[in-house]
């Protein structure tokens, strides 16, 4: 360099010295307000706010956090970690951190190879967020009639196989298990991927597996209603890597993730669109904390509902929930069946009366969208846009596709869910509690129904 040059050089670094300071003299762009917000937001006291504030208003933060999964800055961003855990927690080769259930649902059909012209079977009971992935990621739901244990019924499976079928998508609900091993060899035998939605039954196992790393993905709602939940989150689990690159390539702008960014494709067919479903830091920090208490809430949930079904009588007119791993439930909830709607409501209105914490469908109740007859936009069949598909597509019409969806479809679905009583249990419960919990149930069936040793038993 010249030294005319040089001295250019020299005198306009020392001016741009002062530019830097200045730069560094400015507030974080996420600072001690935003910290603050999130305190107040946690419920705080206003006296611990205030020794919060004034210990953090003492540190310097420098730049202040970068709270994104990528550049955090830190050696292990909180989706990172939060992805780690529930690896460790689950024992799967990959996990995957997203922004909902419903974004995992769709994430996992995508990377399951459902299209234009493909069908997946869904339980009758279960939530709408799983059909709806299914149509967002342009297939077509066929419901599927549940049994007594509110999960999908394996017997009823083949049936509704056609050439056009990809996956099975059984729902473990609120708390139980669907009865995974037929549905496995089911699908095995007719080379379909099976999807579980785990959503209600965070931390279940069945035969000794947990639920979500049975099929070739599970995934999960971590959302605040959830086992575990910090606000909205999902998961999506997986021992196959190219389910997992395709659930990344969908969830991550179309593959973003990827080591060099902006690359192009490193082998034919890597890349194909995607859209935004990252998980935010703040919500991993909470989740990655939440994960790990997955079993111990699970052990407790369990205990609780077997001290209580222990010591309850049989009845006569009273089905209790058929439930396909006593020992892998995560027992949130006491279910069964009267022998009509009328006698559940009576039932649960003296339950009511007692303090037990007990629901049932109302008469006249408005629809619900845990029940397949009543996801309108499923059984109305409207797709998102005026072509109508994927329920009018011309690929699904030409490979003899024809939708439609009718109440009498799944009968015993609609039985069940009108007729259903649900008793909350509560993990903290101690075995003196349930034990006066079971008597008071035992008493308020007595009201109703006869006690008999040849009634259906509880487990
Ligand atoms: C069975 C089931 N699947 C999926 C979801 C969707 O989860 P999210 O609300 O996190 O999108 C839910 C939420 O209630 C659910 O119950």
């Amino acid at each position: 360099m010249s030294d005319q040059k040089q001295a250019i050089s020299k005198s306009l670094q020392d001016s741009m010295k002062a530019v830097s300071e200045d730069a560094a003299h400015g507030e974080p762009k996420v600072g001690v307000e935003e910290f603050m917000a999130l305190a107040r937001r946690f419920g705080f006291s206003d006296a611990a706010l205030a020794d919060m504030e004034a210990i953090a208003r003492r540190e310097s933060m420098g730049r202040g956090p970068y709270l994104a999964n990528y550049y955090s800055g830190l050696k292990e961003s909180c989706v990172q970690a939060f992805q780690r855990r529930a690896r460790e927690v689950f024992g799967v080769k990959y996990a995957l951190g997203l922004s909902s259930g419903t974004a995992a649902l769709h994430s996992a059909f995508i990377a399951a190879g459902v299209s234009a012209g493909k069908e997946v079977i869904c339980p009758a009971i279960g939530f709408y967020a799983t059909p709806a992935a299914v149509v967002q990621s342009n297939g077509i739901p066929v419901f599927c009639d549940v049994d007594e244990s509110l999960g999908m019924d394996p017997t009823k499976i083949e049936a509704l196989i056609t050439p056009r079928t990809v996956a099975i998508a059984p729902t473990h609900v609120m708390g139980s298990v669907a009865d995974m091993g037929p549905i496995m060899e089911i699908a095995r035998r007719h080379n379909l991927k099976v999807i579980e939605d785990t959503a209600q039954s965070c931390g279940a196992t069945y035969r000794g597996q947990l639920t979500g790393t049975i099929g070739d993905i599970g995934i999960f709602s971590i959302s605040a209603y959830k086992i575990v939940g910090g606000g909205e989150a999902g998961l999506l689990l997986t021992n196959d890597e190219s389910l997992w690159a395709r659930a990344n390539q969908l969830s991550e702008c179309g593959g973003l993730w990827r080591p060099d960014r902006y690359a192009p494709p490193r082998w034919d067919g890597e890349l194909f669109n995607g859209t935004n479903y990252r998980l935010s830091e703040l919500e991993a920090a909470v989740d990655t904390v939440q994960i790990g208490k997955v079993v111990a809430i699970r052990n407790r949930f369990n205990a609780v509902k077997r001290h209580v079904m222990e010591r309850l009588q049989r009845f006569e007119n009273i089905t209790p929930q058929k439930l396909n791993d006593a020992d892998g439930e995560v027992g949130y909830v006491l279910r069964f069946f009267p022998e009509t709607a009328e006698i559940s409501r009576a039932i649960v209105a003296d339950m009511q009366a007692a303090g037990i914490e007990s629901y049932c469908r109302p008469a006249g109740s408005p629809p619900d969208w845990h029940l397949s007859a009543y996801m309108y936009p499923i059984t109305e069949m409207r797709g998102p846009t005026e072509d109508n598909c994927p329920f009018q597509c011309p690929i699904y019409l030409q490979r003899g596709g024809r939708a439609r969806y009718d109440k009498s479809d799944c009968p015993v679905s609609v039985d069940l869910f009108e007729r259903m009583v649900s008793v909350s249990l509560n993990q903290w419960l101690s075995p003196e509690s349930c034990a006066t919990l079971a008597e008071a149930i035992n008493r308020v069936l007595a009201m109703h129904c006869k006690p008999s040793d040849q009634a259906p038993a509880w487990f």
